[in-house]
């Protein structure tokens, strides 16, 4: 009798544990392509402490991002944001490492920042590369006679084109478009379309189809919008920049035969496709590659960590997805 009891309890137990894990959306939803889904929160977050010594896991979470990345590095990067040039691109003071920490702690536990693969940290490399992609984004300058990153990087956070309303109307039953209003690019890493803004609305539970407005007032908010890009496939089937950067993703034979292989080159493919890629040596892809380096160098990353070239351009890498045939 009591052993049954205790038996149910158990059970229960577990269901709960099942049941929040679910709420983390960890089990079985898109996130879980990452490592933290099955590996690592699913089965509880005790079986995540001390990764780096637990050699059955190949992939697991830990840790959070202040443990490695501080605001005088933050400030490094993008010293020059608020400076007098930028004053009449941007409010000063939009941007801060407080409301990077803070979206960054939603995204956290299913492993932005804090994934280990083969006990080997990923963290560091990751948010290296996001920022990358954040600075060349917002840069309101760059300086092409010297080809340094600017620190004036973070300046922007949205850009109009009065053109399009960015309403996709084959969403209009799921992602109703607003009359009048237009979902053009905003955030860190921008984000554009009534899909995207419904999809990652969704996802943080904040009216963005009837308010994009609020990225553009609420730095937290605008980096949260470019993680969630950051950790989610453009589309199905396709891996995510967190998935190639942190060394998850397994190219299939049409991947090898495109030269894609997981690494920074991939995150660059993956966001921004033939902009940028498989067009040989492009100016806007060196951009981005030199942003990376530079700021592995800030955080004290190993450049050889980068991999051959291959690895950290997508130069000769065939797009995932071709601007003819996919809206962006
Ligand atoms: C680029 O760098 C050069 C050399 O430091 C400097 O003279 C020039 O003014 C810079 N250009 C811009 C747009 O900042
Ligand atoms: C900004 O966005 C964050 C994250 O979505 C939210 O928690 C916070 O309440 C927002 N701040 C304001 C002033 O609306
Ligand atoms: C490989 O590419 C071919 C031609 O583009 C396509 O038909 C096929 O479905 C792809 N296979 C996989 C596994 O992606
Ligand atoms: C390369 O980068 C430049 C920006 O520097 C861009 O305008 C151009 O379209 C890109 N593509 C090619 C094929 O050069």
């Amino acid at each position: 009798m009591e052993y049954k009891c205790c038996a149910l309890l158990t059970t229960a137990l577990i269901l709960v544990m099942l049941v929040n894990c679910s709420a983390l959306r960890c089990a079985g939803n898109s996130y879980s392509r990452g490592c933290c889904g099955k590996e690592a929160i699913a089965v509880g977050e005790r079986q995540c402490a001390l990764c780096n010594t637990i050699p059955t896991r190949t992939c697991c979470v830990e840790g959070a991002i202040t443990d490695y990345f501080q605001m005088d590095q933050f400030e490094k990067m993008f010293s020059n944001r608020d400076s007098l040039e930028v004053e009449s691109h941007a409010n000063k003071a939009f941007w801060d490492y407080q409301s990077f920490i803070t979206a960054s702690a939603y995204f956290q536990p299913y492993g932005f920042g804090t994934t280990y693969i083969n006990r080997k940290f990923t963290g560091t490399k990751e948010v290296a590369a996001f920022l990358a992609h954040v600075a060349t984004k917002t840069s309101c300058e760059y300086n092409m006679t010297t080809r340094k990153p600017s620190a004036s990087s973070l300046c922007y956070y949205k850009k109009t084109n009065s053109n399009s309303y960015y309403c996709d109307e084959q969403y209009k039953n799921t992602y109703p478009c607003t009359s009048g209003i237009a979902y053009y690019s905003r955030g860190a890493l921008p984000i554009y379309w009534n899909y995207n803004y419904g999809e990652v609305g969704k996802e943080l539970d904040v009216d963005l189809l009837n308010h994009p407005e609020y990225i553009e007032q609420n730095a937290t908010l605008a980096f949260q919008v470019a993680i969630w890009r950051w950790m989610m496939p453009i589309k199905e089937h396709q891996p995510s920049a967190h998935e190639v950067i942190i060394d998850y993703w397994k190219p299939n034979k049409n991947d090898t035969l495109g030269k894609r292989v997981s690494g920074f080159g991939a995150t660059m493919n993956i966001l921004y496709g033939d902009l940028v890629c498989g067009q040989g040596d492009n100016e806007s892809m060196n951009n981005v590659i030199a942003h990376y380096l530079y700021y592995l160098d800030l955080m004290g990353v190993n450049r050889e960590e980068t991999g051959p070239n291959e690895v950290l351009s997508c130069a000769k890498q065939v797009v995932f997805n071709p601007s003819s045939s996919s809206s962006p």
